[in-house]
């Protein structure tokens, strides 16, 4: 069973602020792309993880990783990620990720590609602590709602499947968002607080903070 994983760092990353793209920049010792590079590849069950850049991107992602298998991202991150399944080619199961949530455990990965067996998708979720409001106001139970995390994974021919069908004039928030379009069932398997995405600056220093933290 062949398993790739693909990881969309093509984002201009400029929420982050700082002088090199968020996923370039040096978090906890190396560049935050590392991080999820060295735990994907260091997977017992992942063969091979490619990475999508965006234009321009190339030098900065050799200087990371070294030479490693790379695609061109696009203009969002849906053609990112349709750009690294070209690249992915074959596979029975693919782990899709955000560089930009870098600090990934073998256990997360353990559970989606167990939940694999039984779905064609799973996706790491933790539930919602928060009191919910819609804007106006009124209240929106949070029962049965999760946040969802990436990695994200599917049989390999299911989200090739849904990447192909998907309107090219539509954006999705997620990948699962359309693999459930083609009225298919994505597994919620249990998320990570250590795989928070890092957005803003702030966010950097409670990174910091967070590494170092016992990964689960
Ligand atoms: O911008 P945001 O943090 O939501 O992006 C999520 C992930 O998707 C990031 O790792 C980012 O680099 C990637 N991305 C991409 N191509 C785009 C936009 C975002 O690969 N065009």
């Amino acid at each position: 069973m062949r398993t790739v994983a693909i990881i969309v760092a093509a984002g201009s990353g400029t929420r982050a602020g700082g002088s090199v793209p968020k996923q370039f920049a040096p978090l906890a010792g190396k560049p935050m792309l590392q991080h999820s590079f060295d735990a994907l590849t260091s997977h017992p069950e992942v063969d091979a993880v490619v990475v999508v850049v965006g234009e321009g991107q190339e030098t900065a992602l050799h200087a990371a990783l070294g030479d490693v298998p790379f695609a061109i991202g696009g203009a969002t991150r849906r053609e990112s990620v349709k750009n690294g399944l070209v690249l992915a080619g074959d596979a029975d199961r693919v782990l899709i990720h955000d560089a930009a949530r870098p600090f990934l455990s073998h256990a997360v990965i353990d559970r989606l590609l167990a939940a694999l067996g039984d779905h064609v998708g799973a996706i790491p979720g933790l539930p919602v602590a928060d009191t919910l409001v819609s804007a106006s106001g009124a209240s929106v139970s949070r029962e049965g709602l999760v946040r969802v995390q990436t990695p994200q994974a599917f049989r390999g021919a299911d989200i090739a499947e849904a990447h192909a069908a998907w309107p090219a004039d539509q954006e999705a928030t997620d990948d699962a968002q359309m693999v459930r379009a083609l009225g298919k069932t994505v597994a919620v398997v249990e998320g990570s607080a250590m795989l928070e995405k890092i957005t803003h600056p702030s966010d950097f220093a409670a990174a910091e903070a967070r590494f170092g933290a016992s990964m689960r």
